[in-house]
C-alpha cells in the first residue's frame, strides 16, 4: 500500500493538528518529542507526516509531495494555490484585520497610497484594491508587524488578530475586519481521486471529531 503523506504547519497549529490525528488512532508519539526530525511514519496505517513551515504546506500539497495538509486559511488566501479545501477544522480561530492607531480610523477610507505593512501582501493588496478600490503601497514584513505603525514605517497593518492583546499592548486597534480564519484540511487534486477512499475516510473521521 502507498503511503499517504500529510503536511502539517509548524507553529501554532501543529499541536492541534497532531492531537486530531492522535484521536483518530494514528501514532504521533515521536512527533510530540523535541526531535529535530521532520518526517514521521505510522507503519500501521501507512501514513507519513511532515512538519513544514506554514506557507510551504500549500506548496507541498499542490505539487503532490504531500497528499493532504493542515494549514491556516490565512496561508491559503495568501498563497492562492491550486488544491482542494475540504474541511474547516474550526481550531486556530482568529481574523484577518486592518489595524492601526485609533487616529487612522477616519483617514482609512480617504487616504491615497496608504502604506500598509503586512506578512500577507497579497491579502492586503486584494482587500484594498479589489474590495475597496483604494491603491496602497504594501510593505512586506516577516514578523512583529505591529511595530510598523509605531515606528512610522507604515500607516496601518494587515495582520492576524487572535486575542487582540498584541494590538492593545501597543496602542493599536482593529479598524476593519477582512475575514474570519481557522485551520483547514487541504487535499491534492490528483490524490483526491487516486486515494479517494483513504482520504475520505480521514476527512469523515475528522468531521466527526469536530462536530
Ligand atoms: C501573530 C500576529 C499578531 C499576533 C496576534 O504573530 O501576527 O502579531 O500573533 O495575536 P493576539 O491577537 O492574540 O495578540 P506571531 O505571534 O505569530 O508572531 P510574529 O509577529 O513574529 O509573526
Amino acid at each position: 500500500m502507498k503511503y499517504i503523506t500529510v503536511a502539517l504547519a509548524k507553529g501554532r497549529l501543529a499541536d492541534f493538528a497532531i492531537s486530531l490525528f492522535e484521536q483518530l488512532g494514528f501514532d504521533c508519539a515521536e512527533m510530540k518529542t523535541k526531535t529535530r526530525k521532520l518526517i514521521f511514519t505510522d507503519e500501521t496505517h501507512k501514513f507519513k507526516f511532515i512538519l513544514v513551515k506554514a506557507s510551504d504546506v500549500p506548496v507541498y500539497v499542490e505539487y503532490g509531495a504531500a497528499d493532504m495538509g493542515i494549514v491556516g486559511k490565512d496561508t491559503l488566501l495568501e498563497e492562492g494555490r491550486n488544491l482542494y479545501e475540504m474541511l474547516d477544522l474550526k481550531f486556530g480561530a482568529c481574523r484577518m484585520a486592518v489595524a492601526g492607531p485609533p487616529s487612522m480610523a477616519d483617514q482609512l477610507h480617504t487616504s491615497h497610497n496608504l502604506r500598509v505593512a503586512s506578512k500577507y501582501p497579497h491579502i492586503a493588496k486584494n482587500y484594498f484594491q479589489i474590495k475597496k478600490g483604494q491603491t496602497i503601497e504594501v510593505i512586506k514584513l516577516n514578523g512583529s508587524v505591529e511595530l510598523a505603525p509605531l515606528t512610522g514605517l507604515s500607516e496601518v497593518i494587515v495582520d492576524i488578530v487572535e486575542s487582540g492583546a498584541t494590538l492593545k499592548e501597543n496602542g493599536l486597534e482593529v479598524l476593519e475586519t477582512i475575514c474570519d480564519l481557522s485551520a483547514r484540511l487541504v487535499v491534492n487534486r490528483v490524490s483526491a481521486k487516486l486515494e479517494r477512499e483513504r482520504i475520505l475516510d480521514v476527512v469523515n473521521k475528522l468531521k466527526g471529531l469536530i462536530e
